[in-house]
């Protein structure tokens, strides 16, 4: 059953619908599997691991192996920040971002309902990976990107992988009302998290990580928010097996945006659960680039009901966070994943992140996605002769 989150008008898990027709509000699958956790102990370590809490025909699975990404523990940042940290590196799935577990199931969804054409507006990470999912499961696939505002890894994967590709003269939050009109005069499925059925794939990152400790909650988790989905993708996740009775505690959620991207901490630091959206959004982690999240309503619950918080953090911040964690340990990561690293830097100065916690930070895309900004971050190679005696005089210098 789908439900919307305002008032609780009910939809069947058939229909394609992605705002409730009565109040406008945005929805939800509800997924309440009666399962023990004993049955995912040996299944291959992927987001399929849970496919019972995957509500889609199992039968129809389009994938290539997402989630299962490594929960890699960051002991020499952790403490100096005098914290047990861990980091989840969401760039090594198929197309280098979170955005594939969301796609798996969207895609499969999309071929239970017999759709032909689906379609998403990105900053990036979003078209990448619809691409690659539509190209398997051989639909055709339209996206729509802000001109000159998309890393160029990210543009090369969605054109590499065939979908149309248009360049929208606006940013993301106009090109996603273009293709939110599109969809509702029924001219492709949508893909944006606004389509309830993403967010089921990306709250196998709330699974994976309770998981991975054991069957236990960490005292929060960090995570970058543009659109909003994700956040609230895993916090659905971890809700949904802390009421299956798998797990007696769940995260502090915390967000984390940009100084010039930031309508959710805005909100937060009001107190209110609506955004006031950012006309012009701007910042250096480009796929966080998104004034009006259409997930904020979700977002703020999480926030508020796991006693969480919000912040932002400028792109100094966000750029020497990630060349932080590139160096310190060995995670490549782009601007926008950062981010969740310059956000706990932050908190644990201002003494919210309280010394001692277990802290999980989700980094949610590769490094190479965006290549222009760490090229320009590093000094050119020095050209040197082929020469045993040069070079080893330049290694000694
Ligand atoms: N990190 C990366 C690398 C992203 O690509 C995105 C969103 C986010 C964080 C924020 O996640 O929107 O769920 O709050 N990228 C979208 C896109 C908007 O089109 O690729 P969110």
């Amino acid at each position: 059953m789908i439900k919307c989150i305002s008032c609780g008008k009910e939809y069947s898990n058939d229909e394609i619908i992605y705002t409730c027709t009565d109040c406008g509000s945005v929805l939800e699958v509800i997924c309440n599997p009666d399962v023990s956790k004993d049955i995912f102990s040996c299944r291959k370590q992927t987001m399929w691991k849970y496919k019972e809490f995957m509500p889609v025909d199992e039968t129809k699975i389009v994938s290539l192996e997402e989630g299962g990404t490594p929960f890699v523990k960051c002991d020499k940042l952790g403490s100096e920040l005098g914290i047990d940290l861990y980091v989840k590196v969401e760039g090594s799935n198929p197309t280098g971002s979170f955005k594939d577990r969301g796609m798996s199931i969207g895609i499969t969804k999309a071929m239970e309902l017999g759709v032909s054409t689906v379609g998403c507006a990105s900053t990036g990470n979003t078209s990448a990976s619809l691409a690659a999912y539509a190209a398997r499961a051989g639909i055709r696939c339209v996206v729509l990107l802000p001109s000159g505002k998309v890393a160029l890894g990210k543009l090369a994967q969605a054109m590499f992988h065939g979908a149309e590709v248009l360049s929208i003269k606006g940013n993301f939050d106009e090109a996603l009302d273009a293709i939110t009109a599109l969809a509702l005069e029924g001219q492709l499925y949508l893909l944006n998290s606004v389509n309830p059925f993403r967010l089921e794939g990306q709250k196998s990152i709330g699974f994976e990580i309770v998981d991975d400790l054991g069957w236990k909650s960490p005292d929060r988790v960090i995570l970058p928010v543009g659109n909003a989905g994700n956040i609230s993708a895993i916090w659905k996740g971890v809700s949904e097996f802390y009421e299956a009775g798998f797990i007696e505690d769940r995260p502090m959620m915390t967000g984390i945006q940009a100084e010039g991207a930031c309508p959710i901490v805005n909100a937060y630091q009001k107190g209110k659960t609506e955004i006031e959206a950012i006309e012009n959004p701007e910042t250096v982690a480009t796929a966080i680039r998104i004034g009006a999240p259409v997930s904020s309503l979700k977002a703020l619950r999480a926030i508020y009901d796991s006693n969480g918080h919000a912040e932002t953090v400028s792109d100094e911040e966000i750029l020497s966070a990630q060349k932080l964690l590139a160096q310190k340990e060995g995670i490549g990561v782009e601007p926008a994943s950062a981010a969740s690293i310059a956000g706990l830097m932050k908190l644990v100065d201002q003494g919210v992140v309280d010394k001692g916690e277990q802290v999980v930070c989700i980094v949610t895309g590769h490094l190479l996605k965006d290549p222009n900004i760490a090229i320009n971050a590093c000094v050119e190679p020095l050209e040197v002769e082929a020469d045993i005696n040069k070079l080893s005089e330049i290694i000694r210098r």
